[in-house]
């Protein structure tokens, strides 16, 4: 039912999906070509997946190749020259997929080894929870490139880890440790290494395989619609404010110089 893809290994055992980004090259960020490819597996999971199919995938785990990186964002040279209207259709994709993550009718857990940050973090946020290794780390730093989050950050954040905590972390950028966001609530579960978090979210899906899968697809509905409401009208401000940024001389300073690996000079302009 799926595959193949350029830039995710897909592997179904015993009604478990593990999604894993493939493109450790760039530390598995979300160029257009990820984003098509997640859209078009989530797609075909929410088709086969639910009332009225046979329910081949029970439960999905979200991961990034190797063991540095789970998603380092989305792809800043492919933001670097974007115009607004690029930037408008970028946002709007993406922010789609990560609403059809969130709306999957089966439980999809983010098993995030290394590196979520800005994009990486929204991607894991759009799971139902997310487990980490050690070294995970967390971050939305897209004020550090003259941005603001684009796919979900500044409503997702906020519902998992309280309005104050998220616009601290928003506003500096700053990096967090798989500690502190198992403390502030980011994070349900922190494992010592990979084998042992991919090992944890293994068996906290077969968990799922137990149960009822309409009765998980009505709960995870019933929270989703509750806490959730209107993450719709939300992710539209969060939209114009991403693409309002693609106008501004810091997004195009912000990104020149991460490419050019030098301190970025903002002129709030
Ligand atoms: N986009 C594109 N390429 C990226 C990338 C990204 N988000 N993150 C890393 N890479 C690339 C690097 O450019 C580098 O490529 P080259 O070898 O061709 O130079 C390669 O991946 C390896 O990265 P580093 O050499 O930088 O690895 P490091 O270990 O020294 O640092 C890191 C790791 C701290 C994660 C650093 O790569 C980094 O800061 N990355 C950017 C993280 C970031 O700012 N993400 C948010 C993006 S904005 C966003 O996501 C907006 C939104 O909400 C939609």
């Amino acid at each position: 039912m799926h595959g193949p893809y350029e830039t995710l290994l897909t592997e179904l055992d015993e009604g478990i999906l593990t999604v894993t980004v493939n493109r450790p090259e760039a530390l598995n960020a979300l160029s257009p070509i990820v984003i098509d490819e997640l859209r078009d597996i989530v797609s075909q999971i929410q088709r086969n997946t639910g009332a009225g199919t046979d329910w081949p995938v029970r439960g999905v785990i979200l991961t990034g190749m190797g063991e540095k990186s789970f998603v380092a964002g989305a792809d800043i040279k492919a933001m670097a020259e974007m115009t607004p209207a690029e930037a408008d259709s970028y946002t709007r994709i993406a922010q789609e997929l990560t609403s059809w993550i969130e709306e999957l009718p089966v439980p999809v857990l983010a098993a995030v080894n290394g590196f979520a940050l800005g994009g990486g973090c929204e991607i894991a946020m759009s799971c139902d929870f997310i487990y980490a290794s050690a070294n995970a780390s967390f971050g939305q730093p897209e004020v550090q490139l003259g941005l603001v989050p684009g796919f979900g950050g500044s409503v997702r954040l906020q519902q998992f880890v309280g309005a104050a905590m998220a616009s601290e972390l928003i506003m500096t950028g700053r990096r967090i440790d798989a500690a502190e966001a198992l403390r502030i609530g980011l994070v349900n579960r922190v494992f010592d290494d990979k084998d042992a978090l991919v090992a944890g979210a293994h068996e906290t899906m077969k968990l799922v395989l137990g149960v009822s899968p309409i009765a998980v697809a009505v709960s995870k509905q019933a929270i989703r619609e509750t806490a959730h409401q209107a993450n719709r009208t939300a992710l539209d401000i969060e939209r114009a404010a991403f693409v309002g940024m693609f106008s501004t001389a810091d997004m195009r300073e912000g990104t020149r110089a991460f490419m050019a690996k030098e301190k970025p000079t903002f002129t709030g302009k």
